[in-house]
């Protein structure tokens, strides 16, 4: 069985690495299926900082499925549907607290809370700086209830010689914590 995955694009900076994300997720063989979500901060926030809509990421190759941030009724928001991971890239600090809290009120928040309770991956890339005592809290809660809180912390060890090289070592390390780790020349070689 191939391996299902679901991305989410929130309202933090740092869009361009979600798209990096998508691209790793779509090219990976053992990857059957990408659901994508976007908050609609997460949308605005894409439009300004990539030139991209949601319709372009879809047409970026067939593997990806949209789900629609209301509704609540989608395959992805039920733990009995088969899925094998998600990852928040970029993740708000807002959606942070609505996970570490429990409140399921829109898609990605119910698919990250329906990870944690059936012990999947889940992959938090939160984006905010300077961190308040609520975010630091909430990222302690969020990985102790099993979460892998992963802010955008790019390696610089690689040498990236421009953006889409930083992205893209990037996404590689988030494919890794969702256990499809590949080989690549920009892991460090000791
Ligand atoms: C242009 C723009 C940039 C933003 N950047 C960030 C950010 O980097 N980190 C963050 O936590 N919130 C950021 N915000 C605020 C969030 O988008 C806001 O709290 C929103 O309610 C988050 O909702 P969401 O998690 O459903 O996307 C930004 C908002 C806008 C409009």
């Amino acid at each position: 069985m191939g391996r299902r995955l679901i991305l989410a694009i929130t309202g933090a900076s740092g869009s361009a690495f979600g798209v990096a994300t998508l691209k790793r997720m779509i090219r990976h063989p053992e990857v059957e299926q990408v659901a994508l979500l976007a908050s609609p901060t997460g949308r605005r926030c894409l439009l300004d900082e990539t030139g991209l809509k949601v319709d372009d990421l879809l047409a970026l190759s067939p593997k990806i499925v949209h789900r629609g941030e209301q509704n609540l009724g989608a395959d992805i928001a039920s733990g009995s549907y088969r899925n094998d991971g998600m990852a928040i890239v970029p993740c708000s600090a807002g959606a942070l607290g609505r996970i570490a809290t429990g409140i399921s009120e829109g898609l990605v928040s119910r698919a990250a809370d329906v990870m944690l309770k059936e012990r999947r991956p889940l992959v938090l890339c939160l984006r905010e700086t300077p961190l308040n005592r609520i975010h630091l809290e909430n990222m302690l809660r969020v990985h102790d209830a099993g979460a892998i809180v992963m802010p955008l912390m790019p390696g610089w060890y690689s040498n990236p010689a421009d953006f889409e090289a930083l992205f893209d070592t990037f996404a590689l390390r988030v494919m890794d914590q969702l256990g499809l780790a590949e080989e690549d020349p920009r892991r460090w070689q000791g």
